[in-house]
């Protein structure tokens, strides 16, 4: 059967060109315009990439429509349900679930990992206490690759695999330290003995000299969160990461780039977005002025956790976390007034015209912050758990993109409408 093609016609000179379409195992088809500009001599204008596939992925499936996220096949809900965070790491990673033996590999390499070198430690006091602790996060990451520089040839594929082991591993322990840091308590080393979660509340919380013996359930929905944020295909940081990556530049200073792209409030920033606009509106009889202010287009507010460029019905993360949110703040005795507000505010938005028409939901950030607060996870915390969680895809991603055998940097063009070209003129005569 012939490959399909879009036929693409030039108004004025009638000059047609043949762009092949592209057809995944799932999804919409896509029309590679790779050689438009080469035909035609156009570029193609797609401002927020709205209509652009970067990349061919096997990684991660949306179906925003029909609410559907898959991780190597599999859907988000079952890994959730069923899995831990390590083990859908190994899947994005390795591209199959592992057996028991490779799991069991795979949580000793991390957990031998997760310690930090001495030295890096003592980044941290270059920071002052209050100091935004992504901004540390960003810091630190990027210098990691100070400290491997004898094992970080992106060309070597042995690398490449202990790149990414050691960035899901020290994640936490680098995400703890900044939190440990900003309250000025000593560091706490990282337990292998303990699961990845555990042991990242055991470097959060715990206190020299006593025993601190982790919640369960804490650990369980803390890694029920970390499946949720683990990946999500071809969004601001992950393509950030594959951006910095096509230049040949080190895992550590590609992270570290994903990184400060999750930071911004329109990503990953939104869940502590969420939380603070929740505290202002403070109570239910303040909502519809705050649902006011985020239709009036001369007011830059919007409703924070609401809206996504792909989930137009509805977003399986944010549901699976509206859910968890019941059971956890039952379980752990914490009645937050919040949960009840965020409820009230996505019933009212919804019903809202529009939200309706601009079928704008609640998505993944809505509500977790709630159980992040439920855990004692400070607010500006909360965007450095989404980044050690999405560190397994970011991972993935840059580990799929260098086993692409022909990779081309990352250079998109543009429209230039600024000032044509123009003679200088001396400084005297300006
Ligand atoms: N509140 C009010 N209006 C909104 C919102 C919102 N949260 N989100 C989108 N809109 C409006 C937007 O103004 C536009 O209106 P109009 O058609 O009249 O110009 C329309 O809905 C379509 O929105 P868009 O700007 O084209 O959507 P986008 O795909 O460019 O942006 C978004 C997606 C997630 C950045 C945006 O919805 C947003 O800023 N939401 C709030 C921040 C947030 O929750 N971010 C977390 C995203 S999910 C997790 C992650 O990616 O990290």
């Amino acid at each position: 059967m012939s490959q399909d093609t879009l036929t693409v016609t030039h108004s004025r000179t009638g000059m047609t060109a043949e762009l092949p379409i592209l057809e995944g195992t799932l999804g919409q088809p896509t029309v590679d315009i790779n050689a438009f500009n080469s035909k035609f001599g156009y570029f193609s204008y797609d401002p927020g990439f709205v209509s652009t596939a970067s990349c061919k992925s096997e990684i991660t499936y949306i179906d925003g429509d029909a609410g559907i996220l898959l991780h190597r096949g599999y859907p988000i809900e079952q890994l959730a349900e069923r899995g831990t965070f390590l083990e859908t790491a190994y899947l994005l990673i390795n591209g199959e679930l592992p057996t028991k033996h490779e799991l069991d590999a795979f949580m000793h390499e991390v957990g031998g990992e997760s310690m930090i070198h001495e030295a890096l430690r003592h980044f941290f006091s270059g920071f002052h206490y209050d100091a935004h602790p992504m901004a540390m996060m960003v810091g630190v990451v990027g210098s990691l690759s100070a400290f491997y520089h004898n094992q970080i040839d992106i060309n070597r594929r042995d690398d490449r695999r202990i790149s990414a082991i050691r960035l899901l591993a020290k994640m936490p322990t680098i995400a703890a330290a900044c939190y440990r840091h900003s309250i000025g308590m000593p560091f706490v080393y990282p337990r292998a003995d303990r699961s990845y979660c555990e042991n990242f509340l055991n470097m959060m919380f715990s206190v020299p000299g006593q025993n601190y013996p982790v919640d369960p359930i804490a650990a369980k929905v803390l890694n029920l969160l970390f499946i949720l944020h683990a990946d999500h295909e071809q969004n601001a940081s992950t393509s950030t990461v594959r951006l910095a990556s096509s230049t040949g530049a080190n895992p550590y200073a590609c992270i570290a780039a994903g990184i400060a792209a999750l930071w911004g409030p329109a990503h990953g920033g939104a869940n502590e977005a969420v939380i603070k606009m929740l505290t202002e509106i403070g109570d239910s009889s303040q909502i519809p002025k705050f649902i006011a202010k985020a239709k009036d287009k001369n007011d830059p507010f919007k409703l924070m956790g609401f809206g996504h460029r792909v989930y137009k019905n509805f977003d399986p993360r944010a549901t699976i976390i509206r859910k968890a949110c019941y059971a956890v703040l039952e379980k752990l005795d914490f009645n937050d007034p919040l949960f009840n507000l965020a409820l009230e505010l996505e019933e009212i938005a919804l019903k809202d015209e529009y939200f309706i028409e601009r079928k704008l939901y609640p998505n993944v950030d809505f509500y977790s912050g709630i159980i992040y607060k439920a855990l004692g996870i400070p607010v500006e915390m909360f965007t450095v758990m989404f980044a050690i969680a999405r560190t397994a895809g970011w991972t993935a991603h840059w580990l799929e993109m260098k086993d692409e055998p022909n990779q081309r940097i990352a250079r998109p063009r543009q429209l230039y409408v600024g000032v044509p070209q123009r003679e200088y003129v001396s400084i005297e005569k300006r």
